[in-house]
């Protein structure tokens, strides 16, 4: 396990954690000492990570289900406060289930806008509301939310997927002005590329995404997102970086 355990005796929960970010981030999290409630709609992948977790001597939770749908959000947050192992309560959630989407207004399979608002904007709204009301009354807690930065700098080649970021932006600061006096922080990461599941997911080819990124040199594996993550949390209490934007340095855009 991690040399600092700086995270013992909190509960977090990190939706997204079958891949990529999500994954990682749990992972980290549970090295850091939490004990991880992860969530995502592929049981056997949840199961897969909750027990490299065990393995390594780390408390996991896996709840199956999607982040788009109310009542699974809402089982979420009931198991996880009747989790023994967390300590029926939760410390920390880390809303970063999402997808992307290739091509702009024009191109992009509008057949999916629907999919991806539900899980990327309603589904992160409802639950960054539900574990709001329960972190004010608890007058602590933190809410990290996984923007981008084509939710910061809109692109032509991603702007369906981009406006659905630059909404998680505008939700993560409102809810932050609201529940900052009651000792709740709030978070926006804002990751640049990331090499993951999120490209095959969102349609990205060599031709409308290999070829621009190529020119970037090194891109971010998961791990280097969830690092960053990992610092928001063990920021003294008092201190919110309230958004992180974070590229690899040959990114030039978006
Ligand atoms: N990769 C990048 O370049 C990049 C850049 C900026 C921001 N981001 C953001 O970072 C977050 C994580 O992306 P990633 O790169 O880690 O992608 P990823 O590897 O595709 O992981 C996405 C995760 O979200 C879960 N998910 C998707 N739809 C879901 C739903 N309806 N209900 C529950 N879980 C769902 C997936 O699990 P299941 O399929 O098992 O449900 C998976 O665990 C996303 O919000 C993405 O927009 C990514």
């Amino acid at each position: 396990m991690e040399k600092q355990r700086c995270l013992a005796g909190k509960t977090a929960i990190v939706t997204g954690a079958s891949s990529g970010i999500g994954q990682a981030t749990a992972a980290t999290l549970a090295r850091a000492g939490a004990a991880v409630v992860i969530h995502a709609r592929r049981k056997d992948r949840l199961d897969k990570v909750a027990g490299e977790i065990a393995a390594q001597g780390g408390k996991a939770l896996a709840v199956p289900g999607d982040s788009g749908v109310q009542a699974d959000i809402d089982r979420l947050l009931e198991k996880t406060l009747s989790w023994n192992d967390g300590g029926g309560k939760y410390d920390i959630v880390v809303i970063n289930a999402g997808r992307g989407l290739a091509g702009g207004i024009l191109n992009s399979d509008e057949s999916q806008w629907q999919d991806l608002y539900q899980i990327n904007v309603l589904g992160a709204a409802r639950l960054m509301r539900r574990a709001a009301q329960y972190m004010v009354q608890r007058k602590s807690g933190d809410i990290v939310a996984l923007g981008s930065v084509a939710g910061r700098n809109i692109s032509p080649f991603s702007g369906f997927y981009g406006s659905s970021k630059f909404a998680i932006g505008a939700l993560a600061e409102a809810l932050r002005r609201e529940v900052c006096p009651h000792g709740v922080r709030v978070s926006l990461a804002m990751p640049g590329v990331v090499a993951s599941e999120f490209q095959t997911v969102a349609g990205y080819n060599e031709e409308n995404f290999g070829k621009a990124v190529a020119q970037f040199g090194k891109i971010f594996e998961p791990q280097t997102i969830a690092d960053a993550i990992h610092w928001l949390l063990t920021l003294p209490p008092h201190v919110n970086v309230n958004e992180i934007m974070i590229r690899p340095t040959g990114q030039t855009f978006p």
